[in-house]
């Protein structure tokens, strides 16, 4: 694989929402506002012309307010949602318009997905429950085991194996779910919001156990956040996003002492706030 090619790739995305979604386009394209769409067509433009490049074995932050676009994002982009136009380039294969079997093949080899309400299955133990994807990809019960066991132990669970999820706390449920998205060992993770359900010092302990993981694991990771404190501490860059556009993408670093607009500096205001308050 030629290493200078990004792992993911997206070009000039967009997606819309609603019954109409070309007669919207082509009002987008002509140059109308997201908020002259929705009045003129009732269709909502959600991800409004995105173009972005993510390295293999980046801890990618996606950054933004409540609906400004980032579920839309990262559910193109193992397609749980069809693009209404552009290019989603996953090691150079276009996902946007690969058939709906081969997706399956892609989502199964290369993409594990993490989600804010854990989605665990209730009624299977945290073993089971963290098989689960080894066994949707036909691997054997015996295989499944040691390596659900393995990947357990990874996020310190394995005394838990036989336990059902109900009887664990919201920080180690978060933690099956992790290890569920591991087990497969694919290359990808996109995580939406994972830590957002989590108290603040739970939260804090999963931000750290995930920086620890990702020192070994070298994955690709889509790490979504509404949080500037999540973003700046995780991130190796952060891409801003406001009403389904990107406002900047940088390291945090970047962003910190060269912040793109207004719209950006407001978002580290309040960290200078906090600063202020203990000066
Ligand atoms: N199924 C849907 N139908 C219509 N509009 C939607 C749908 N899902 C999301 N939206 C709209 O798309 C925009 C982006 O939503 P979303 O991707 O969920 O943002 P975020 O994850 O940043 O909160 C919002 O305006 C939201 O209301
Ligand atoms: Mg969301």
């Amino acid at each position: 694989m030629n290493n200078l090619q990004p792992k993911i790739s997206l070009e000039n995305l967009i997606k819309i929402y609603g019954d109409k979604p070309h007669i919207a386009l082509k009002l987008f394209r002509e140059g109308k506002t997201k908020d002259n769409i929705l009045e003129l067509t009732n269709q909502v433009v959600s991800i409004a012309d995105i173009s972005l490049n993510i390295n293999q074995g980046e801890l990618f932050v996606i950054m933004g307010l409540s609906g400004s676009g980032k579920s839309t994002l990262v559910r193109c982009i193992n397609r749980l949602i069809k693009p209404t136009s552009g290019h989603i380039y996953i090691d150079g294969e276009d996902i946007a318009h690969v058939n709906e079997k081969r997706m399956r093949e892609i989502r199964l080899e290369k993409i594990s997905m993490v989600f804010q309400q854990f989605g665990l299955f209730p009624h299977k133990t945290v073993l089971e429950n963290v098989e689960y994807g080894l066994k949707i990809r036909g691997i054997d019960q015996v295989k499944r085991r040691q390596k659900g066991l393995k990947t357990l132990a990874i996020v310190g669970l394995e005394q838990w194996a036989n336990y059902l999820p109900s009887s664990l706390s919201g920080g180690m449920k978060q933690r099956v779910g992790l290890a569920r998205a591991l087990a497969t060992d694919a290359e990808i993770l996109l995580m939406d919001e994972p830590f957002s359900a989590l108290d603040p010092l739970i939260r804090r302990e999963m931000q750290e156990e995930l920086l620890r993981l990702q020192k070994e694991l070298h994955k690709t990771i889509i790490f979504i956040s509404h949080d500037i404190y999540e973003a700046f501490k995780l991130g190796d860059r952060i891409a801003v996003m406001k009403d389904g556009k990107i406002v900047q993408v940088d390291t945090p670093k970047m962003i910190m002492t060269q912040p793109a607009n207004d719209y950006i500096r407001a978002f580290l205001q309040d960290i200078y706030d906090v600063r202020a308050m203990i000066e």
